[in-house]
């Protein structure tokens, strides 16, 4: 087991490189299911979340070759994907478990093969997270769902037809199951009500260079003329908006001013305006997103939502940066209803926050003091990280497992901007 060790005080400066997105990749990866031609992945994140889909594909039957990277399993940026045979179309427990965004093989799989099994998946522990709006949608295109022993099980001997699908709120994984089902269904298919994110316009894109007929992704309504098949193609990884936004509060925390390179303005307007009302400015240059902090940090309001509003995955890093800020911010979580487990570890460095039902009252403190806290989830570890940065003496983080997930080389990243952090054995 490794540790996060992190002194508190220094101010960030330089550029930090802003990698792939971790949730783009994941169900690009997964449209390699749809056809025997490989498909193959550029500017890919080296996360864990990436080697433990690449484990799942694997073991379905997808060949995969990574280049670019130092070898072993996670260092390639470049990813060829061939499913030219899919030898099982059983997704494991034992592979599930890890990651709940394994159920975006049941799509693919069942429009390609007739039939897919996926145990019911685990993943971050921030809510209940059903995936009835999967499974409902799939049936919507002509499969015929079963649950049994901890397994669902799509099945549709004669193929998928396609159909309307009507979603009552906004899903972007049950958007994209649906998006790679429907491209290979006999028929048209209609999603009202999508997820808009920008992973899901990428997601399109891709299909689309692989021959699928989509279009109106990132929209209210996206249509999808059934195509028999799909071919080879390379596409690039859009970059993450997400480590984007984590890296500017990590500027705006510590009084400092970095450059996100590469970083993409067009998917980052609720972020750019959260931390302009904080009191930083925010520049879009050639090479990516500067963000300096003001003289001092400004309390602010936010409510996460679906894209194109505040995103979920930023709420605890936002919430970091309110707990030093002038005054009281209220912060509300309105897509998961377990979002604030980072709460109590933030109390603990002596930030001030009032939880009441799905709104956080955050209370603005002079200084936060380090000690020994546990991550609980993939963001809610970024959060103490930034709390960390700030901290008067040692933070030191546990349970690293979570952070690398998503965050590739944290330590190294934001060593080389001016942090005194370190990753040591437990
Ligand atoms: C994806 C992201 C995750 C992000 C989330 C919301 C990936 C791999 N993960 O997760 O990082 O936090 O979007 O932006 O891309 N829901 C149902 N039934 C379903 C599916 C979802 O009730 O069948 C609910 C969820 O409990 C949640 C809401 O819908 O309250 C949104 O979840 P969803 O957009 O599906 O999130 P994920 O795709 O799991």
């Amino acid at each position: 087991m490794e540790k996060l060790v992190i002194k508190g005080g220094k101010t960030l400066s330089g550029e930090v490189p802003i990698s792939g997105a971790k949730n783009a990749a994941l169900p690009l990866m997964c449209a390699s299911l749809l056809t025997d031609e490989p498909l193959t992945l550029t500017n890919l994140p080296r996360l864990a979340d990436i080697a433990t889909l690449a484990d799942l594909l694997n073991h379905m039957g997808v060949g995969l070759m990574f280049k670019g990277g130092r070898g072993g399993k996670i260092s390639g940026r470049t990813l060829t994907l061939d499913g030219a045979t899919i030898a099982d179309t059983v997704a494991p427990y034992d592979m599930v478990r890890k990651m709940r965004a394994s159920i975006l093989v049941l799509g693919p799989v069942v429009a390609r093969m007739g039939e897919a099994t996926v145990s019911l998946p685990g993943g971050c522990a921030i809510g209940t997270r059903p995936i009835d709006l999967h499974l409902k949608a799939l049936e919507a295109i002509g499969a015929t769902i079963e649950l049994a022993d901890g397994y669902v099980k799509a099945t549709a001997p004669d193929g998928l037809t396609g159909g309307t699908v009507r979603f009552p709120f906004a899903s972007v994984g049950a958007t994209e199951n649906v998006l790679m089902a429907a491209a290979l269904a006999s028929g048209e298919t209609i999603i009202e009500n999508p997820a808009r994110e920008p992973e899901i316009c990428d997601l399109a894109e891709c299909l689309n260079a692989m021959g699928a007929k989509i279009s109106g992704a990132g929209s209210e309504t996206i249509h999808i003329q059934g195509v028999p098949k799909l071919h080879k193609a390379t596409h690039k990884v859009q970059p993450d908006r997400i480590v984007a936004g984590s890296y500017a509060v990590a500027a705006v925390m510590t009084g400092g001013e970095l450059l996100l390179r590469d970083a993409e303005p067009c998917h980052m307007g609720a972020t750019i305006a959260a931390l302009e009302s904080a009191g930083a400015t925010v520049s879009v240059e050639e090479r990516g997103i500067r963000v300096k902090a003001g003289k001092r940090i400004l309390p602010f309001n936010l409510v996460t939502q679906p894209y194109p509003g505040f995103a979920t995955d930023l709420q605890a890093q936002f919430m970091a940066l309110a707990s030093i800020a002038d005054g009281a911010s209220v912060i509300t979580e309105s897509i998961f209803e377990n979002r604030y487990m980072h709460v109590s570890e933030l109390c603990r460095l002596g930030a001030d926050i009032t939880v009441t039902g799905s709104s956080a009252t955050v209370r603005g403190v002079k200084k936060l003091t380090g000690a020994p806290v546990m991550a609980t989830d993939l963001r809610a570890s970024m959060t103490l990280a930034l709390a960390g940065l700030v901290a008067e003496g040692d933070t030191t983080i546990h349970r690293l497992y979570h952070l690398d997930r998503g965050y590739e080389r944290l330590e190294e990243i934001l060593s080389d901007v001016g942090a005194d952090i370190e990753r040591v054995a437990d």
